[in-house]
């Protein structure tokens, strides 16, 4: 049976702690020159523009000896029309699985009802399942416990933001999100999440409050790909969101600084802090390829 992942909860918590175990051995170089996937194809079909989750998937997928189809809606016959469950039926045929980044998470929802081979989310509006795998790396490397922690996240209630919250939520991580209102994650992902927490999930106002005595300190952009006709009015909303030198000090001396990239700096964070001692961004972004190949590894041949 095949296995999509098209939220962070379509794994268990034991699962995300065997995959970060296995990506933090791709990482040391242990099994460097395994080829796992050789004589595999893997389709990328992005409708939105993509830097790291393109390249590392790219880059991912040829370490571990499979052949990647990237693949442009416009350049498809989807673009003229073609349904999403007859592309999925097709490509079902050719691929071994697929990694779509999409406007409308139910476009992934349908593409997998049809497709035979995993569907992997790329992102979504709703949820970024592979930045939340990432992010939990991120935080066990450099504090070494996931549970227990304290998250904030500082900003729009996005799709990064609702993985975010079902990560906390699976890996009993203490997350509070400072947003304003109208700018909550999705009620529906957010309240399912909370309600079979053992951890503390919780939205306030003030970002001081979500900050205070941190281990992390989260942020993403605040105008999302697809939100650009709201940007002016979502920059007058935000401007006291803004992940500074200030907020940071009210987090722990040692709090580590995290923001899935692309950033906006000057918007949603300062230079000072995304490029200072506690920022652990970068290495977020790497962390990005040693996750994706152990989910790959996964989903591909441990059934
Ligand atoms: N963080 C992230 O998903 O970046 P890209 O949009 O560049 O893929
Ligand atoms: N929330 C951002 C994340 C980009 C990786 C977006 O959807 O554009």
């Amino acid at each position: 049976m095949k296995r999509d992942f098209l939220r962070l909860w379509d794994l268990s918590s034991e699962e995300i702690d065997l995959m970060l175990e296995k990506a933090a051995e791709l990482k040391s170089g242990k099994d460097v020159n395994k080829c796992p996937l050789i004589g595999r194809s893997i389709g990328l079909l992005f409708e939105k523009a993509s830097t790291r989750t393109r390249v590392s998937f790219e880059v991912g997928i040829y370490q571990m000896g499979a052949q990647v189809i990237y693949m442009n809606p416009r350049e498809i016959q989807l673009g003229r029309g073609e349904t999403i469950h007859d592309t999925a039926r097709v490509l079902s045929r050719y691929l071994d699985a697929i990694i779509i980044r999409t406007f409308s998470h139910n476009t992934l929802v349908d593409f997998a009802s049809s497709s035979s081979i995993p569907v992997i989310n790329g992102l979504s509006d709703l949820h970024h399942p592979c930045q939340a795998l990432a992010d939990l790396m991120t935080i066990f490397e450099k504090k070494r416990r996931l549970k227990g922690i304290r998250l904030a996240y500082i900003g729009d209630g996005n799709n990064v933001a609702n993985s975010l919250t079902e990560a906390a939520s699976r890996m009993e991580i203490n997350l509070k999100i400072a947003c304003p209102e109208g700018y909550e994650p999705d009620p529906h992902i957010f309240e399912e999440a909370r309600a079979s927490a053992k951890s503390e999930i919780t939205i306030v106002r003030d970002p001081k409050e979500a900050a205070d005595k941190a281990d992390a300190v989260y942020t993403d952009v605040w105008v999302s790909m697809g939100q650009e006709e709201e940007a002016e009015e979502k920059k007058k909303k935000f401007k006291d969101y803004q992940l500074n030198s200030k907020l940071l000090s009210y987090a722990k001396k040692d709090a580590i600084v995290l923001h899935c990239l692309p950033a906006h700096r000057g918007e949603e964070i300062k230079d000072d802090v995304i490029d200072g001692p506690q920022s652990a961004v970068f290495d977020q972004a790497e962390n990005r390829l040693h996750t994706q190949k152990a989910l790959l590894e996964f989903l591909l041949t441990s059934r």
